[in-house]
């Protein structure tokens, strides 16, 4: 793995937003895969600034998110889907057809799984993965655990991310329990995977990357098994 450190979030977020906009300037039609959560948001911010200044164009492009929580609204602001809108979507001339995300109204999860890993082989994978990593680890909802999912499946969230993520909710009796989250196989899809790590808060788990081991309970860790992946991490993180 690629590791490009950057002096601060602004910075990691430029970087990012570069890497993920020249993808799309040398092939238009790139299939681009998103993360929500914190660390992308400035990425996203800057990709808004590139296309209002004419510099990307995101008519062509189609997107995969990694995941959804199970089951939420998608009027409710913290669905992926809401996320999605409020920090991209509404402000790029990406196409409404053309977004990929898994439902969180769906009423057959199972079946909604097996159709988006569908369509996402059908296409071909993505060409560019943007990826966080949990506290914990994990990549998408891909949870520390003896076995790992390869295909999009309903995964239970585990205590860790429940409570991490319940800074975003009233309570954390109101963070669902479960999430549609891709898998390792969808993940692994990518041509290139950009993971963005930032903040002292991530230092440990993204010394356990680089320590030359590979573990399920560190689920990002398989990571090192991909031939393309750049992580791009601020300098506290170090
Ligand atoms: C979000 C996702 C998660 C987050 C991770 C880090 O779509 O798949 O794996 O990337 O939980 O979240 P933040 O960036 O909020 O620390």
């Amino acid at each position: 793995m690629k590791k490009i450190v950057c002096a601060n979030y602004e910075e990691m977020s430029a970087v990012a937003a570069y890497a993920v906009a020249s993808q799309i300037r040398s092939k238009p039609n790139s299939v681009i895969g998103l993360a929500t959560g914190s660390t992308p948001v400035g990425t996203y911010k800057k990709l808004v600034e590139m296309y209002k200044d004419g510099f990307v164009d995101f008519s062509k492009v189609t997107s995969f998110n990694l995941d959804e929580y199970y089951p939420i609204k998608h009027d409710n602001d913290q669905s992926y889907i809401y996320f999605m809108k409020d920090n991209l979507f509404n402000h790029v001339n990406i196409s409404a057809a053309q977004i990929n995300i898994p439902d969180g109204e769906c009423s057959d999860p199972a079946k909604e799984c097996a159709d988006y890993d569908a369509r996402l082989e059908k296409i071909g994978g993505t060409d560019l993965q943007i990826l966080g990593i949990g506290n914990n680890g994990h990549i998408a909802f891909v949870e520390p655990a003896e076995s790992l999912p390869l295909a999009t499946s309903v995964v239970k969230l585990t205590e860790d991310t429940i409570e991490a993520n319940s800074r975003f909710f009233k309570t954390a009796d109101e963070v669902p329990r479960e999430a549609l989250s891709m898998g390792l196989k969808g993940i692994f899809s990518a041509k290139h995977i950009l993971l963005l790590i930032s903040g002292k808060g991530k230092a440990a788990i993204a010394k356990k990357l680089f320590d030359g081991t590979l573990s399920t309970s560190v689920p990002a860790s398989l990571l090192n098994l991909h031939p393309n992946v750049t992580v791009i991490v601020t300098s506290d993180t170090q």
